[in-house]
């Protein structure tokens, strides 16, 4: 069994305040990326916390703990603990975690223990409708009881991992002076809140507002949960700012990671050390997931790495043919020395 970082110790309580996280984005933040974000942001100092993409615990219920040994179930397998592959340069990292069903709950939490995760977080903010549909993700913003039921459940599996909670600030609305209370009744140590309602999507600004107002009242009701700030944080001066303002622990990063793996680091790189670093990501994302994912996932990377230069289309146009790693380098070979 692989061991956490923590050995026994909730590495939430050890973290330098205000803390930097790295959001969870599915097909994004996947193994590859966190590996190239981890050398790169670390070797100019970067801390954060690390969150994996999200992972069904229903999924991995039926295609890992209760069928183990199935053929059929094989490339399902595979394709799930792909997101839970990590690299001990990502410590402390924490596998977040989707179900409505407490029992998946609790097994995926002690799934995560076993592969020696340094914490469990639930989503209980995604808006997708197929996640939503199973009464997962921002469904819970709307079931307070099943809400705490997960927490437990996920606390009772995941032994002595802390277990934590990503959500958002309401469904329709701001909720959070019924909602925050009720996930801090069943104490989770650490709460992630995405400062816009289920409703808003992402369409209108976070409201870092509402950060100020979740740290009163967790403040107000004594509890030592900490409370991550999360929305359009753009790079770590910019959550230094955040933090002070709103007196969140922490603030997480998601789209401002998207083309610059270094900015979890105070460190602005040339468009040359870009370039070669789309061509290290590409090729370890090939690596990786080779009959996992397709190709194509890759996509989305190359256009926010190539931008905001002359010639920038023509080079994104050139990579989206692209098939495969050796052609990623041919292309971008023109561009460097
Ligand atoms: C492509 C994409 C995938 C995402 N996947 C997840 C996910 O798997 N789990 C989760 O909790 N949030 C997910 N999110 C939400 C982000 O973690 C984050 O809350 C949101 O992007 C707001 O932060 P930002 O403005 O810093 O990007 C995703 C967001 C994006 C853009």
């Amino acid at each position: 069994m692989r061991k956490a970082i923590s050995n026994g110790m909730n590495f939430w309580k050890e973290l330098e305040k205000p803390f930097l996280a790295l959001a969870p984005m599915e097909d994004v933040t996947d193994a590859a990326f966190r590996s190239v974000i981890a050398k790169y942001s670390k070797k100019h100092g970067g801390k954060y916390v690390t969150f994996t993409e999200f992972t069904s615990a229903d999924g991995l219920e039926f295609a890992c703990l209760r069928a183990p040994h199935r053929q059929a179930d094989e490339k399902g397998k595979e394709k799930l603990l792909a997101k839970f592959r990590f690299g001990e340069n990502e410590r402390p990292i924490v596998a977040q975690i989707f179900s409505a069903t407490p029992e998946y709950m609790k097994n995926a939490a002690s799934l995560a223990k076993e592969l020696g995760f340094d914490g469990v977080d639930i989503n209980m903010g995604c808006p997708d409708k197929s996640v939503e549909k199973q009464g997962a993700g921002a469904a819970l913003i709307k079931n307070y009881k099943l809400a705490q039921e997960l927490i437990l459940a996920a606390k009772d599996g995941a032994g002595d991992l802390p277990v934590s909670v990503k959500t958002r600030v309401g469904y329709d609305s701001n909720q959070l002076s019924e909602w925050l209370p009720a996930l801090l009744e069943v104490a989770p140590a650490a709460i992630t809140l995405h400062a816009r309602t289920r409703k808003e999507l992402s369409k209108v600004p976070a409201n870092w507002e509402y950060i100020r107002d979740a740290v009163k009242i967790r403040d107000s009701l004594g509890s030592s949960t900490l409370i991550i700030g999360n929305g359009d944080v753009r790079d770590v001066a910019h959550a230094r700012e955040r933090a002070k303002e709103s007196g969140a622990d922490g603030v997480m990063i998601g789209r401002g990671m998207f083309g610059n793996p270094w900015t979890m680091s105070d460190y602005t790189p040339s468009l040359e050390e870009k370039l070669w670093v789309l061509i290290e990501h590409t090729q370890l994302f090939e690596k990786e997931f080779k009959n996992i994912k397709s190709f194509a996932t890759m996509r989305k990377h190359f256009s926010s790495y190539v931008e905001g230069f002359r010639g920038a289309k023509e080079l994104r146009m050139q990579l989206m043919e692209c098939e495969n790693a050796a052609q990623v380098k041919e292309v971008l070979k023109s561009h460097l020395s």
